[in-house]
């Protein structure tokens, strides 16, 4: 959901967001605004000499924190500082993936359950520069591998959707490891296809708000000179099935 020209404060967004569950607390906390460790601050600013907020969120297609035990039931993500070009972030619609994949693959995975880890792909570059601060160990404890299964059912409408990512899925569990990585390459391919695919361009003030049991989203980046600063709130889910 799209909601335009949102004037709205941080303490605000916090308020509205708690309206739809528990907040989650990312666990980069050196990115989180100053007195509200509910919002992320999503942004590739530097300033004296020190990122602002996390410069490369979402590089790499996934569902928020769908390494944690309780995955993430949607997000919103408000706009404060926009770039002239570039910076539009991409959904990708997993529950017409599923429909739309072919009878081979869904007998493949239906069933099958995949390991989740925020560290996959954490310190690969993907854009201009790597903004990836090196975890504690206090971090890297609340970040521990976690188990979905591959094929989720949304708990509100009970549609099944495809629940793996090339951000966060490291492998599909009891098969072997070259089958796991050629099932999931073929599974991020169908589940990225254009058709399913809606491209946000942001507006001032833009509030967006989406559902993480049902899409994949990806930011598209901007070149590294254009200041690009949003606010990011995201709400616990219920455990997968
Ligand atoms: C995210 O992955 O939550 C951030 C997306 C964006 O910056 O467009």
């Amino acid at each position: 959901m799209v909601f335009r020209d949102q004037a709205i404060t941080p303490e605000q967004q916090i308020e509205f967001s708690r309206r739809f569950g528990i907040l989650q607390i990312h666990v980069l906390k050196q990115f989180h605004l100053a007195g509200h460790p509910e919002i992320l601050i999503v942004s590739n600013i530097v300033e004296n000499g020190q990122p602002v907020g996390l410069g490369d969120a979402g590089k790499f297609w996934h569902s928020d924190l769908s390494y944690k035990e309780l995955p993430s039931l949607g997000s919103m993500l408000h706009a404060q500082e926009l770039p002239e070009e570039g910076g539009d972030t991409l959904f990708a619609d997993q529950h017409k993936a599923w429909d739309t994949l072919p009878d081979a693959l869904k007998k493949a995975v239906e069933g099958r359950r995949a390991a989740h880890s925020y560290t996959a792909r954490y310190a690969e570059p993907k854009f201009e520069g790597n903004w990836r601060p090196t975890l504690s160990a206090e971090q890297l404890a609340q970040v521990q591998e976690v188990i979905h299964p591959v094929v989720r059912t949304h708990p509100e409408n009970g549609r099944k959707a495809l629940f793996v990512s090339e951000g966060f899925t490291t492998r599909i569990l009891d098969l072997p490891e070259d089958e796991s990585r050629q099932i999931l390459a073929e599974l991020y391919a169908h589940s990225t296809h254009p058709d399913l695919i809606y491209r946000h361009q942001w507006q001032p003030r833009d509030m967006v708000f989406w559902d993480n049991r049902s899409l994949q989203h990806l930011a598209a980046g901007c070149p590294s000179h254009l200041r690009r600063k949003l606010y990011r709130t995201t709400i616990q889910g219920d455990a997968t099935f």
